[in-house]
């Protein structure tokens, strides 16, 4: 029960960033210095058009770089969307899945994130599966039984510890400068750990890396990344910012 998973900060840029952003990239790439590397897994999503040249740009750095969402279907005629073996092919590892703003603009329920999460696995991606409640389901008390119905829904059933990291993100925290207490996260996260049992298996529920994500900053990301079964971060707004996302990370740089 030991074995703590090596943690990730993971940066989630949604619908920001041009080719001239790769500038940012570079940034992230001389601040990943090796006390740090020794210490934490970075992960860049940028927008699906950046993947590719990200991708060739962060060969040697071991900064990862993933999609922010993928079609259930490996082909076909899905106009505008983008599969797992595409975001795979272009040197993507990782792929976020059922984000709380897919779930909310594009309807996603938790069979489709659940399909998409198949589908990164299908590829060979490393699925970071998002779940969290909104405020009206906080201020009625249902926060637990929310979260524990959308991973249930949204997980595969032959998700590893090798290919699935949990992502919660409470959906009134998120771009709104709120988070919840850390008492709060300890006890959501204490939750998914428990069900991560039904998923993996007794012997790897310790080894899935469960993310906490919602307006995490350089000032409150060492409060926040101290919570047990708190094992990384999902940024939004401040990976967009090299220093910031940095300053997150060097949380782990005690
Ligand atoms: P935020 O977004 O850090 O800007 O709150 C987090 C997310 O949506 O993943």
């Amino acid at each position: 029960m030991t074995d703590r998973p090596r943690p990730l900060v993971a940066g989630n840029w949604k619908m920001n960033g041009l080719k001239s952003s790769a500038r940012i990239l570079g940034d992230l790439q001389i601040g990943y210095t090796p006390g740090l590397r020794s210490k934490v897994d970075l992960l860049v999503c940028p927008p699906a058009t950046l993947i590719q040249n990200f991708a060739v740009l962060a060969i040697g750095s071991r900064i990862a770089i993933g999609g922010q969402d993928c079609h259930a279907a490996e082909s076909g005629a899905y106009t505008g969307d983008i599969s797992a073996e595409m975001l795979a092919d272009m040197g993507a590892s990782y792929v976020i899945v059922g984000h709380s703003e897919r779930r909310t603009y594009h309807r996603e329920k938790d069979a489709d994130v659940r399909a998409k999460a198949e589908a990164a696995h299908r590829a060979g991606l490393i699925a970071i599966v998002c779940v969290g409640e909104s405020r009206e389901e906080r201020e009625a008390g249902k926060t637990l039984a929310v979260v524990r119905r959308q991973l249930r829904g949204s997980v595969p059933e032959a998700a590893t510890a090798a290919d699935l990291v949990i992502a919660y993100e409470p959906v009134w925290a998120i771009g709104t400068g709120l988070t919840p207490t850390p008492s709060d996260v300890a006890e959501v996260h204490a939750l998914i750990r428990d069900e991560l049992r039904r998923i993996v298996g007794r012997a790897d529920q310790t080894k899935v890396r469960i993310l906490y994500g919602g307006s995490v900053k350089p000032s409150n990301a060492k409060e926040l990344l101290a919570v047990p079964n708190v094992d990384g971060a999902l940024v939004g707004g401040a990976s967009l910012v090299a220093a910031d996302f940095l300053a997150i990370a060097g949380a782990y740089l005690v």
